[in-house]
């Protein structure tokens, strides 16, 4: 699908973005793990998901749908089987590095694989503390680290790991405790810089004890189905309509049940330091994170802010929309310590770089951020997304405020983490936004 966007005059309505991703990818993993039936409200119906939904699936969980409720019903406690066919990961990341962390733990025979993007993703990140834990767990060679397709072989039980994380990742960290769940006695990791904190959150709900300073469990550890969890709307997601909102002049949009946990909440800050308007309205908690409703309103001039490296995990899949954003607020944005976006599902510091330079922006790419020089007027151009859901939504974002047309190639990227998003910015544009297959 390729999208085309027009400038927006306007930007007014309310959207209830799809259910967390991170959430929701725990949601399915731990309920296919637990002991009994978890039903799960709004959980993601983004493709990712449904690719850890597949996977676990093939490892003996059992899933349907109900309405808008999808149903679990859990192995329980060294109930998982070996797969027959490969693990497909398709375009998620999450997927397989948590993943990993059970199919180590679970002593499983198995072979994960995914898409282009993903082969191409660092994994060494994860087999080299699993392997500590005593996993036999290979990827395919390449300089220095590992890649998809991943082999794990059935060897003899993960022993516990004290784990000091060289980068904040919070798929690392999940890996490791998920590993941590099978092994006899107490794994433990530490963050250079705290990352979003969910799997800490969510294994209690399934009746696992984690400790927080340091950040530790006891295995093994059986997980118990809650009975029932409400994913809220993910934060990420609702980042790309606050960001369309702060930049069109005449808007007014109410982003609902969106999850504020502070670890994912940097953006938000940051388009406050940048002087947006922006108004939260706190709602009751959903499955043990706060939430609540977001409003943003236009017309602000936006101005230039500093993120260095210690801001980074808070909007870590944010930055390229907040560079997309600098390049209409007054003076000189710098991002830096952001190296990790080049391993996301594209380097996003070079498709961030590229597609701005297309549109007529001043930006300088670095080894580990950005320099933009705001504010700039930006003109239509045609965007590559280079199998990234972020930079998809992110430039459709751009030209809502470029002269002329901007085309989003491969614009079908986004149902990765949001179906619908391009119909929902129609609406809110009133038809700045076509489709064509
Ligand atoms: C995620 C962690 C982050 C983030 C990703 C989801 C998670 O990745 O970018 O979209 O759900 O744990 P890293 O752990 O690589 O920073």
């Amino acid at each position: 699908m390729r999208a085309r966007i027009i400038r927006a005059e306007r930007l007014h309505g309310r959207a209830s973005p799809p259910g967390d991703k991170s959430l929701s990818h725990r949601a399915l993993m731990f309920a296919g793990l637990a002991e009994g039936v978890t039903t799960i409200g709004n959980l993601s119906t983004g493709a990712d998901v449904q690719s850890t939904g597949r996977c676990m699936q093939q490892l003996g969980a059992k899933l349907r749908r109900e309405g808008k409720d999808v149903i679990v019903e859990g192995v329980g406690a060294r109930g998982l089987r070996d797969p027959e066919a490969v693990l497909d990961c398709g375009n998620s990341g999450t997927t397989m590095r948590l993943l990993a962390g059970i199919v180590a733990g679970a002593q499983l025979n198995a072979v994960m694989d995914g898409d282009s993007s993903l082969r191409k993703r660092p994994m060494r990140r994860v087999l080299g503390p699993l392997r500590e834990m005593g996993a036999s767990a290979q990827g395919e060679g390449v300089a220095g680290d590992e890649r998809a397709p991943l082999r794990f072989t059935r060897g003899t039980p993960l022993r516990p790991l004290s784990y000091d994380m060289p980068t904040a990742s919070a798929q690392v960290k999940s890996c490791v405790l998920l590993g941590g769940l099978f092994a006899d006695g107490v794994t433990q990791v530490r963050e250079p810089h705290p990352s979003r904190d969910h799997t800490e959150s969510m294994l209690p709900i399934f009746g696992v004890a984690v400790n927080r300073d340091p950040i530790s469990l006891r295995g093994p550890a059986a997980l118990r189905a809650p009975g029932r969890l409400d994913v809220p709307s993910d934060f990420s997601s609702a980042a790309f309509l606050m960001a369309a909102a702060a930049l069109v002049s005449d808007a007014d949009v109410t982003i609902e049940n969106v999850n504020l946990n502070p670890r994912r909440t940097g953006f938000l800050r940051a388009l406050e330091r940048m002087g947006a308007d922006i108004q939260v309205i706190l709602g009751a908690p959903r499955a043990g994170e706060p939430c609540g409703a977001i409003r943003v309103r236009g017309g602000r001039k936006l101005k230039a802010i500093d993120i260095g490296e210690a801001d980074i995990p808070d909007q870590v899949d944010e930055i390229p929309m907040l560079a997309i954003l600098a390049t209409q607020a007054e003076g000189r944005t710098r991002i830096s310590g952001a190296s990790e976006l080049r391993v996301k599902e594209s380097d996003r510091l070079a498709m961030v770089a590229k597609g701005l330079a297309a549109m007529g922006a001043k930006v300088e790419e670095l080894k580990d951020g950005l320099i933009i020089d705001g504010a700039a007027a930006l003109t239509g151009a045609r965007i590559e997304t280079a199998h990234d859901h972020r930079i998809a939504m992110g430039f459709a974002i751009a030209g809502l405020v470029a002269s002329g047309e901007t085309i989003i190639e491969e614009a079908e990227w986004a149902d990765i983490s949001y179906p619908g998003f391009f119909r929902l910015l129609n609406d809110l544009s009133g038809g700045c936004v076509g489709a064509e297959a």
